[in-house]
């Protein structure tokens, strides 16, 4: 593969991504209790290479293109949302991809991975057992073997490299609003957008700003801990005060009770902001709810984060109608 410069990585990224916008939305709940809510937009920072996903894998990707490596290894389940987008920042900016995939091959199929083949991503299927390894050291050690000209991200980007990047959407807000964000909420799988949301407000305004995940899947308690530890790891202060709540999964991951998809539907129907349940559907859920309980003071600030994931939708469908089918 030819030898491409941090320079050109830098002038591609100029010309495909710039800030994404800041949007007031209008709900009648919002008007009896007096709360002003806006949504970053992080959703809209490109076509594909979108969300959290971007802002992860941002300075993973600078990182790999300063030591001159052009492969990067990640792992995913089968209807990631980080794989499809690691698959298209790799299509888009000139590196070499690989996944290792959780399941079987026949799940090459399915949207997420048939798009992530198109950009030219290589799929490796393991078994569920050797997926839980993903995180050890001897088994990454090995993989570092195999892989020997990439380098490895972590499952769903997190690692210091994406606290920096999620951090850099905290200073793009600050120069986007004159008033103070009094919260800023994010939905929470494996900790390191909440993570990187404390250490970007940290920097910004130091306390003023309450940084709220919404845990997206059942007994999440442990990501208290590991908010902590991305944040050491990355060498971050925390300043500002924040919260996991943990009680808004609404029965575990990627499981759509009926009131949470008339939410989704109801949601984008007010506001015109597309959504999915599986993340930013509970976060906007949980967010609502919490307005009604009075978690919030008349006259708050609230910043909702719009992570992406919408690529998932047609995965989603899928599942949908093949239950039907049955
Ligand atoms: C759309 C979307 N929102 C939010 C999250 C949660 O981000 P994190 O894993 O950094 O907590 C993810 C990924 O897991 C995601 O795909």
């Amino acid at each position: 593969m030819e030898q491409k410069s941090l320079s050109d990585l830098q002038q591609k990224l100029q010309e495909l991504i710039s800030p994404s916008p800041v949007q007031v939305i209008n709900h009648p709940i919002l008007t009896a209790k007096n709360i002003n809510v806006s949504v970053k937009r992080d959703d809209l920072l490109h076509t594909h290479i979108s969300g959290n996903k971007w802002r992860k894998l941002k300075f993973n990707l600078i990182a790999a293109r300063k030591s001159g490596i052009d492969h990067i290894v990640s792992f995913g389940g089968a209807y990631s949302n980080h794989i499809h987008a690691l698959a298209a920042a790799g299509y888009y900016l000139g590196f070499k991809t690989s996944a290792i995939i959780r399941g079987e091959p026949h799940y090459a199929n399915n949207p997420t991975l048939k798009q992530a083949q198109r950009w030219g991503m290589q799929l490796h299927f393991v078994t569920r057992q050797e997926y839980r390894d993903r995180a050890d050291s001897a088994y990454l050690q090995k993989l570092q073997q195999r892989f020997s000209d990439a380098i490895i991200v972590p499952e769903g980007g997190s690692n210091a490299q994406a606290i920096t990047g999620v951090s850099e959407l905290c200073h793009e807000i600050n120069t986007q609003t004159e008033k103070n964000v009094d919260h800023i909420i994010t939905a929470t799988g494996s900790g390191g957008t909440l993570a990187g949301l404390i250490a970007g407000f940290s920097e910004v305004n130091n306390n003023q700003t309450k940084v709220t995940g919404i845990a997206v899947l059942k007994q999440a308690e442990y990501l208290n801990q590991q908010v902590v530890q991305l944040l050491a790891q990355a060498n971050k202060k925390i300043t500002v005060p924040w919260q996991l709540h943990t009680q808004y999964h609404g029965g575990g991951y990627a499981k759509v009770s009926p009131p949470l998809a008339e939410f989704c539907l109801a949601f984008e129907q007010q506001t015109t902001i597309p959504i999915e349940p599986i993340y930013t559907g509970k976060m906007f859920y949980a967010l609502f709810e919490l307005i009604k309980q009075d978690y919030f003071s008349a006259g708050d600030n609230i910043i909702a984060l719009h992570t992406g994931g919408l690529q998932g939708l047609q995965g989603l469908q899928q599942q949908k109608d093949k239950r039907n089918k049955k």
